[in-house]
């Protein structure tokens, strides 16, 4: 059985930031929605610590969220982050207050006594820097409870029950702006709940190579490929698992980047010798998009044509049974995440989204546990080069989702050639590694521009590059201004159909990556 910390999410947008903290501790991390929450899951595995997440709600609201109180009496140290330090005050009999303000952003704690959760990391009688977000507040502490910090408007900012190793912190450790946040976090894992550091890339591989033959036995197994570090990773890993009972095939859906289908082939035919079926379904993919201009539609037509495409080729197989997707933990989590009615969909990712609910396929998606930079890892594990586990991540919907508005195949090549010029240029500065993920994105509207004596009146291209360790976070690439304006001058010269380029300073949150 696997050592795990379960994270139990109360609606938190960085509840996954919990869990990744955790993992880069060596320690393996679960998240589950308190209201998905049973006993399965201490049976299925060795739970040696739980964090409450925090969460939008006020612990004393009507529905406010709760947990059964079997929770509690499983005798596990429990963290309770903010919503979760609340929820633990009002289940074991404390009182809260509601400031009606929402405190908000940067605050200072003073450390008032000694706690294993603290220790060598924070000093007594010091002041540390954390992020607190909040409007309730524990005004009383349960029986058995002491104050370890407090803040000026927060008298109790950390609080514990060391007979129980019960804590609370009302700030949010997993945030870089907490200073020593991550080393309070390390202390609970590590010292307190005394986890082992064995989750690691080798183990892993070793461990789903043998699940995927156990789960697939006899049966054959389809893989689509999109070019992304997932599906890749996906493939090869299966197929080290079962060989070629592992079917490859990439879909051509006219939206993938510039010569793609030529760097898939030389990876799998030529690198690994894995054969691989290309279905040229474009015209397709073009006829179904016409006309499309929401986002959330194009991403569903584009994973139903990936899923009938699929299909079809698994009739001429009929010892096909499995599909295998690369989905990663973020977009496990955000679909299992249907907290109240406080859930939304940012986005339909269509590892997960866009599954019909009628699928003539079973899902062998061995990913499923991990984060992006795991992914990496596990395809540095399974010698995957670098030049193709080093690419920016790329999305299933491919460039359906850069061309904003109608997908036509006149916009997917300007927008191929403009998304060449940037990357190219980025390769040749030696910034490629720097950047986490780089592209074009063409923007539906057109303005007046001069060339030559000419007038044009043509579109937008955007260049968007983030810094992120797992695309959950992320921040705009910080370029020089001299190699902006080589972009722009380059691209607006060579690509017909685009006359202005702008930069996206824009941060994740509160933008997300990808523009739709
Ligand atoms: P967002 O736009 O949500 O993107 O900030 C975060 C990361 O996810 C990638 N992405 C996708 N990957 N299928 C995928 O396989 C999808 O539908 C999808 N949508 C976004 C995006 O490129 C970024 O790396």
């Amino acid at each position: 059985m696997k050592q795990a910390i379960l994270i139990i999410d109360f609606g938190s947008q960085l509840t996954k930031l919990i869990a990744r903290r955790v993992r880069d501790f060596g320690v393996f991390s679960l998240v589950i929605p308190y209201d998905s929450l049973n006993s399965k899951i201490f049976k299925d595995n060795e739970i040696k610590g739980l964090i409450f997440s925090g969460g939008p709600r006020s612990v004393d609201d009507k529905n406010s969220p709760r947990l059964p109180l079997f929770v509690y009496k499983r005798n596990i140290p429990i963290l309770g982050i903010c919503y979760g330090l609340q929820l633990i005050c009002k289940q074991f009999g404390g009182k809260l207050k509601f400031s009606g303000d929402r405190e908000f952003g940067k605050q200072e704690i003073t450390i008032k006594k000694l706690s294993p959760l603290t220790k060598n990391t924070h000093k007594l009688n010091k002041k540390y820097q954390v992020w607190m977000s909040h409007s309730d507040s524990v005004e009383q502490l349960p029986v058995g409870f002491d104050v370890i910090a407090s803040s000026g408007d927060c008298k109790n900012a950390i609080i514990q029950n060391l007979n129980t190793k019960v804590f609370g912190v009302q700030f949010h450790p997993e945030v870089v702006h907490t200073l020593n946040g991550t080393a309070l976090l390390k202390n609970f894992v590590i010292k307190i709940c005394k986890c082992k550091k064995n989750w690691n890339m080798k183990s892993f591989k070793n461990q789903m190579i043998a699940d995927i033959r156990n789960k697939v036995g006899e049966d054959h197994v389809i893989c689509g490929l999109s070019g992304g570090v997932d599906s890749t990773v996906t493939a090869i890993l299966i197929h080290k698992a079962i060989k070629n009972k592992l079917k490859c095939v990439f879909v051509d859906t006219g939206l993938m980047r510039k010569n793609e289908s030529q760097i898939i082939k030389n990876l799998f035919v030529k690198n690994y010798n894995i054969k691989l079926d290309v279905i040229d379904s474009s015209e397709e993919f073009f006829l179904k998009l016409r006309g499309v201009k929401d986002p959330e539609q194009k991403r569903k037509i584009i994973g139903k044509l990936f899923i009938k495409n699929f299909e079809k080729y698994a009739k001429s197989n009929k010892e096909i049974k499995f599909l295998a997707q690369g989905t990663l933990y973020p977009d496990v989590i955000e679909s299992a995440s249907k907290i109240g009615n406080s859930s939304v969909t940012i986005k339909s990712h269509h590892n997960v989204g866009g599954l019909p609910k009628k699928l003539k396929f079973k899902l062998l998606e061995p990913l499923r546990e991990l984060f992006k930079d795991e992914v990496r890892k596990l395809g540095n594990e399974l010698n995957i080069s670098e030049q193709f586990t080093g690419r920016h991540p790329f999305p299933g919907p491919g460039l359906g989702i850069r061309v904003l508005g109608e997908v036509t195949k006149r916009n997917v090549e300007i927008l191929k050639k403009a998304d060449d010029i940037f990357i190219n240029l980025i390769k040749e500065h030696g910034l490629y590694k720097k950047i986490w993920q780089a592209f074009c994105v063409l923007l539906p509207i057109k303005t007046v521009g001069v060339m030559g004596d000419d007038r044009t009146y043509e579109r937008i291209c955007i260049l968007r590059a983030v810094t992120s360790v797992d695309g959950m976070t992320a921040e705009s690439f910080k370029f020089n201004d001299n190699f902006l304006k080589l972009c722009a001058t380059e691209i607006v010269n060579r690509v017909k159909g685009i006359n202005r380029v702008c930069y996206d300073l824009t941060s994740k949150p509160p933008g997300t990556i990808e523009y739709e």
